[in-house]
């Protein structure tokens, strides 16, 4: 299957510059697994977001020694052209021209870097977009289609979850009997005729509990899942999960919506709790805010609820044709002292 992917080279012209940009995404239902070949353990879905991305522009210079050079909002980054130069070698069998040329890739995010929201997703998924544009110039294989499921693919050999980055709306990705043409290899996009309308527009406001290095990376948190006796057990119940949250979206189910989502949010950190080592990343202040958000929901009705990333920040999640100003007022007057410099990013949902 991975054939399809492979490609031919025909350089036309050797400097080329190329723009892309790539929103991150929240998981609602968690991709926490995954095999050496950036296989996931399980199938998850997340939202695309419309105001934290990354802006990229690469300059291929071809016939050159191959090397990278990144700036970072300006700054080069030699790490991180590290990163990049491997990168690059790994999906060589999938570019042939990538290692024929020199790369300046210039990167920057509209959201604060330590804010804890997948830089990862959304770079991966920029770069992901600008080798695709190239590619499309240096080979004969095109087609919308094509290059968009090329570039997740691309993307997710990067960093996992990036690949869904690269569709709007609800975005699948793992292969899962529920969704048609859904891969273990590239996200696809949840069918937007079978999410009722109230999915379909919601607020994301990102309430920033901590802003520092993060103690367990992901990829180290993957990996303890390997030995996890919860493991399989977990990801049979993302299946289950995913099942659910089919006839959810069908009906316009919001309570079910919300309960599903907390749950897993809990799960993807009960499962960091019970690793060998085992580790916690929320924060004092990231439990605060979750018993706050149920005193609320208890007390008001109103459907705001929370999910988590791998992180102590807490995404609360609001519909958006709740015109009700109780869950905005809240949040601004009651959760945001929680947070460790008083910040809180707003983005959105909409398609
Ligand atoms: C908790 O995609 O960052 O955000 O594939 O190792 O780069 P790598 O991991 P990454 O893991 C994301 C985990 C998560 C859940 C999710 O986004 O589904």
């Amino acid at each position: 299957m991975e054939e399809e992917f492979l490609g031919n080279i025909n350089f036309r012209t050797s400097h080329q510059i190329v723009s892309q940009s790539c929103p991150s995404n929240i998981a609602l239902i968690k991709y926490w697994g995954k095999s050496d070949t950036q296989i996931p353990a399980n199938p998850s879905i997340s939202y695309t977001l419309s105001h934290c991305k990354t802006n990229t522009t690469l300059e291929f210079l071809a016939d050159e020694k191959f090397s990278v050079q990144t700036f970072l909002a300006g700054k080069e980054e030699e790490k991180f052209a590290k990163k990049i130069e491997e990168y690059f070698r790994k999906i060589q069998v999938y570019l042939p021209w990538i290692l024929q040329g020199k790369y300046c890739i210039k990167t920057e995010n509209t959201f604060p870097h330590s804010s804890g929201i997948a830089s990862s997703a959304s770079g991966f998924g920029a770069i992901a977009k600008c080798l695709m544009q190239l590619d499309q110039i240096f080979t004969d294989q095109n087609g919308e289609e094509y290059t968009l499921r090329k570039a997740s693919f691309l993307a997710r050999l990067g960093s996992g979850s990036a690949c869904r980055s690269l569709y709007p709306g609800l975005v699948v990705w793992g292969h899962t009997k529920e969704v048609r043409g859904s891969s273990d290899l590239y996200a696809v996009a949840y069918p937007p005729h079978q999410i009722h309308s109230v999915f379909k527009r919601f607020h994301d406001w990102v309430l920033l509990i901590y802003e520092g290095e993060k103690s367990v990376s992901s990829s180290v948190g993957h990996a303890l899942m390997k030995t996890n006796p919860y493991a399989e057990r977990r990801f049979q119940e993302a299946h289950e999960n995913l099942h659910k949250l089919t006839t959810i979206l069908q009906e316009g189910n919001m309570p079910g919506f919300i309960k599903l989502v907390e749950h897993e949010a809990l799960t993807l950190h009960g499962m960091m709790m019970m690793g060998d080592p085992a580790f916690i990343l929320m924060e004092t202040g990231t439990l605060q805010v979750i018993n706050k958000v149920w005193e609320f929901r208890r007390n008001t009705g109103l459907p705001l609820f929370f999910t988590l990333d791998a992180g102590a920040n807490v995404h609360l999640l609001f519909p958006h044709h709740i015109e009700d100003q109780r869950i905005k007022t809240f949040i601004e007057q009651e959760l945001l002292t929680f947070s460790q410099c008083g910040r809180v990013v707003k983005d959105e949902i909409s398609f």
